[in-house]
């Protein structure tokens, strides 16, 4: 069968950087699921649908076509064919896609989409999120949760906003973010942010990118 790499973990922990980087040394399809939970939040707010009510983002989410490309070397993700891989990082998506996230009959249409991604990769994948050891890849070959310290998860995300010359109030102001939707993802009622009891816990708050990314690609070629 082929691989499935599932990697769980809060923000900042570094799910993304680290996954795409395993999948491309080890030649896998790369999948990051947190971009099409924010590319149908992106679309919920085009559509000027309300994301606090429910049952409204619930009758709204089986119309957008969200497509994501899995290719470790240069994912993308488009909606109804257009590239949004910009604006799903913004600020007002990064602000509502935890509300969005929470409604079961999102996570049941995005939870298919990534089976499908998985079926079509040719050598395996590597996928990230918050459910992929615990929902949406109960099988999966290798399972890791990747963690760091509060401090140290803010800090990093405060380094990303500052290389891209973002002001220090907005800076304090998506930390705190951070951790709101860091606590929404655990404690929601559907596929909560958690460690599957089979996965390897990986604290990457003292290790280099270098040294996190030997140490689950070696947990792959076990
Ligand atoms: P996530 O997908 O979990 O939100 P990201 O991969 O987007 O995390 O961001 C993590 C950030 O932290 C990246 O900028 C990455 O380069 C940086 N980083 C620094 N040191 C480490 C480390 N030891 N492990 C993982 N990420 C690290
Ligand atoms: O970039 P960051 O780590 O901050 O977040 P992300 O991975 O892009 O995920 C954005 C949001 O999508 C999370 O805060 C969750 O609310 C949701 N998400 C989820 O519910 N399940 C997943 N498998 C992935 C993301």
């Amino acid at each position: 069968a082929p691989v499935v790499v599932a990697i769980d973990g809060p923000s900042g922990s570094g799910k993304s950087t680290v996954s795409r980087a395993v999948a491309a040394r080890l030649g896998l399809s790369f999948l990051d699921t947190g971009a099409m939970y924010r590319a149908m939040t992106w679309w919920m707010l085009a559509n000027e649908v309300d994301v606090e009510d429910a049952e409204a983002v619930a009758v709204a989410c089986g119309k957008p076509v969200i497509v994501s490309g899995t290719d470790a070397d240069g994912p993308t993700i488009t909606v109804d064919g257009q590239d949004v891989s910009g604006p799903i990082r913004g600020p007002e998506v990064t602000a509502k896609v935890s509300a969005v996230a929470a409604v079961p009959s999102v996570r049941a249409r995005l939870v298919e989409l990534q089976r499908g991604c998985a079926e079509v990769a040719e050598r395996g994948i590597v996928a990230e999120g918050r459910d992929m050891g615990t929902v949406v890849f109960p099988d999966a070959t290798v399972k890791v949760f990747l963690t760091a310290s509060e401090r140290a998860r803010a800090e990093r995300r405060a380094a990303e906003l500052r290389a891209k010359g973002v002001d220090e109030a907005t800076i304090t102001a998506m930390a705190a973010d951070l951790a709101r939707r860091d606590a929404a993802d655990s404690s929601r009622e559907t596929a909560p942010l958690a460690q599957a009891a089979d996965a390897v816990l990986v604290d990457t708050s003292d290790l280099t990118l270098e040294q996190v990314i030997d140490r689950i690609a070696a947990l792959v070629e076990e």
